[in-house]
C-alpha cells in the first residue's frame, strides 16, 4: 500500500526567506499511509524489530500572523511501524482545537511565539493567546500516544498506529485545568507511571503529577518556587522525580506590567528539587548548582545516597544579540543555535545524606536531544544516543553514542545535505544487552528531497544504516521522538 490519504493545501506564501519554512524545514502537505513492499528498502527490514518509531514536529498549514517561528507550526506526527520484517509509514496532523479552528477559518487565527501578542501569553495553548499545536513532545503511555507543546498545553491522545487524534485527554486533563502539561513528561516502563509537571505565571508556579498505567491521575500537587520559571524537563528515577528551578526566567517586575522579558540570571544558582514520586511540596529536597539552563535530560538514576541526573547543560542560553539586526532571521537563528547555547553532556549528583551537589562535565562537544534505552529509564544506564547539531541554525547533522562506563564514543554523519531526527534506541526482540538493538531515525535529505527512515546497529552506529526505507515525501526536520515496543501498544 502507498496511499496519499489526505492533502491540505497550504496558504503559506512562497518564496519566503524564512529558513524554517524552506529546505529541511519545508512543511509537507499530504498525509500518507505507505507500507513495504511498496516502499523502496535499501537493505532489509529486520524481523526482530517490532514496535513503532514516532516523531513529533511543527508542520504549519497557514501563512503565519507576523514572523513564523519553528515552534509555532501545527503539530504533525510521523510514525514508522515495524512488524515481522515489514514497515508502514504514517503521518498525520494533530487535530487540536486550534488546528480545527484554523481549518474552519482557512487562515491563521493566533500569532506565534515571537509576535507582540506574547504579552498576553500565560504559558497556555489554545485557551490563551497561542495556538495549542501539541507539536513538541511525544511518548506512549497507557497504550496511547500523548503529545503536548512546550508552553504547557492540553495532553492530546492519538492512536499509536493510525495516529488518529482521539482528543484531549478527558480522563484527567480537567484536573490539571488550564495549566495543562508541559513537555517533557516521562514514562516509566517498569511501573507504567507517567510523571509530568506544568508551570505558570501565578502561584503555584509549578504543579507536579503522576498518572498510572490505566491513565488515572494518582497524584497532583503544587510546588513552591521563588517566582515564575520556564522549565522544560524533569528527571525520573526509580523512587524520585527531579524538578527544575533554573535562572532563565521572566523579569518579575515586567510581568506585573504584562511584559515578558526573558533573561538568564548568571548570578542566580540553578536549583533541582528531588521529590519522592508521590511526594508533596514539603518533601522536596532542593539542591543548588552552578547557574545554567537545561532543556533535555538523557536519564537519571539512584546510586547509593546519590540521585544522579544527566543532560545537556546550557551555559549560555541567551546569546548576545546586540550586534544582530532586528529584521530578518539572524536573531532567531542565534537563539536556536545549540552551539551558541554551548549545550553539552553534564552530570549532576545530588547527595541525599549531605545535601551536597557535585557536577561533572561528561563531554565538551555540543550535543542535544539525548536518548537512552527506555528500559533503563530512571535506572542505572551506560549509553546515551545524542544528536550533533549544525552550527548557526537549528538542524541535526549527525549522531553520537556515549559509553559512560568506558568513556568511549562513536559518531555517524549522514550524507551531505541529509539531517537526522531525534533518534531513540529500539531494542531487538529478546535483547541481551543495553545496546542490543537499533537506533532509529528519520532522515531529511535536502539534496534529493526524499525522506527516509534509517536503522543503525546500536552497538556500532559508526557503520551507518543497516536499512533505509524511502518514504513517499520529505519528512521535515522536527521535534521529539519516541520508540514504543509492541508491548506498550496495547492499553
Ligand atoms: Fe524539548
Amino acid at each position: 500500500m502507498k496511499q496519499a490519504v489526505n492533502r491540505i493545501a497550504s496558504t503559506i506564501v512562497y518564496p519566503t526567506e524564512n529558513p524554517y519554512l524552506n529546505g529541511a524545514w519545508k512543511p509537507c502537505d499530504t498525509e500518507w499511509t505507505a507500507s513495504t513492499p511498496d516502499l523502496q528498502v535499501i537493505g532489509e527490514v529486520p524481523r526482530d524489530l517490532n514496535g513503532v518509531y514516532l516523531r513529533n514536529g511543527h508542520n504549519p498549514v497557514h501563512e503565519s500572523i507576523g514572523k513564523y517561528h519553528p515552534y509555532d507550526g501545527d503539530g504533525m506526527v510521523h510514525g514508522m511501524r515495524f512488524r515481522d520484517g515489514a514497515a508502514t509509514y504514517t503521518n498525520r496532523w494533530i487535530r487540536t482545537t486550534g488546528f480545527l479552528a484554523e481549518q474552519a477559518a482557512g487562515k491563521s487565527l493566533w500569532p506565534g511565539i515571537i509576535e507582540p501578542r506574547r504579552a498576553t501569553r500565560r504559558g497556555w495553548g489554545s485557551i490563551g493567546a497561542m495556538k495549542d499545536n501539541a507539536g513538541t513532545d511525544i511518548i506512549v503511555h497507557a497504550g496511547k500516544v500523548i503529545v503536548a507543546m512546550s508552553q504547557c498545553s492540553e495532553p492530546y491522545r492519538l492512536d499509536p498506529l493510525t495516529l488518529e487524534t482521539l482528543g484531549p485527554d478527558a480522563d484527567w486533563a480537567r484536573s490539571v485545568g488550564t495549566r495543562g502539561i508541559c513537555s517533557h513528561f516521562k514514562h516509566d516502563e517498569h511501573t507504567g507511571h507517567m510523571t509530568f509537571f506544568n508551570y505558570g505565571e501565578e502561584p503555584p508556579y509549578m504543579n507536579y503529577g503522576v498518572v498510572d498505567r490505566d491513565n488515572k491521575l494518582l497524584h497532583y500537587v503544587p510546588i513552591d518556587l521563588p517566582g515564575a520559571r520556564w522549565p522544560h524537563d524533569l528527571g525520573l528515577t526509580e523512587n524520585y522525580s527531579i524538578l527544575h528551578d533554573l535562572p532563565l526566567f521572566f523579569d518579575p517586575e515586567g510581568l506585573k506590567k504584562d511584559q515578558h522579558r526573558l533573561g538568564f540570571h548568571r548570578d542566580v544558582p540553578a536549583r533541582f528539587g528531588v521529590i519522592p514520586r508521590f511526594g508533596g511540596n514539603a518533601d522536596v529536597r532542593w539542591f543548588e548548582a552552578e547557574p545554567c539552563y537545561l532543556l533535555h535530560l538523557s536519564n537519571s538514576f539512584e546510586e547509593g545516597d546519590d540521585v544522579v541526573m544527566d543532560g545537556c547543560i546550557q551555559r549560555n542560553p541567551i546569546p548576545d544579540l546586540s550586534a544582530l539586526p532586528r529584521e530578518g532571521y539572524a536573531r532567531m537563528n542565534a537563539l536556536l543555535d545549540m552551539h551558541q547555547q554551548q549545550a553539552h553532556m553534564h552530570r549532576w549528583r545530588f547527595n541525599l545524606k549531605t545535601g551536597q551537589t557535585k557536577e561533572e562535565t561528561l563531554d565538551d562537544q555540543v550535543t542535544e536531544f539525548p536518548m537512552a534505552n527506555g528500559r533503563h529509564g530512571g535506572r542505572p544506564y551506560r549509553y546515551s544516543y545524542n544528536a550533533l547539531p549544525a552550527r548557526g541554525f537549528w538542524l541535526l547533522e549527525g549522531l553520537k553514542k556515549y559509553d559512560f562506563q568506558t568513556g568511549a564514543s562513536q559518531t555517524w554523519m549522514p550524507d551531505k545535505g541529509s539531517y537526522v531526527s531525534e533518534s531513540p534506541f529500539a531494542p531487538r526482540d529478546n535483547s541481551q544487552g543495553e545496546d542490543d538493538g537499533y537506533v532509529v531515525t528519520f532522515l531529511t535529505n535536502t539534496e534529493t528531497g526524499k525522506g527516509e527512515c534509517a536503522l543503525l546497529d546500536a552497538r556500532d552506529i559508526s557503520r551507518g544504516p543497516l536499512c533505509r526505507i524511502v518514504l513517499p515525501h520529505q519528512v521535515p526536520t522536527g521535534a521529539h521522538a519516541y520508540w514504543a515496543p509492541d508491548s506498550m501498544l496495547a492499553a
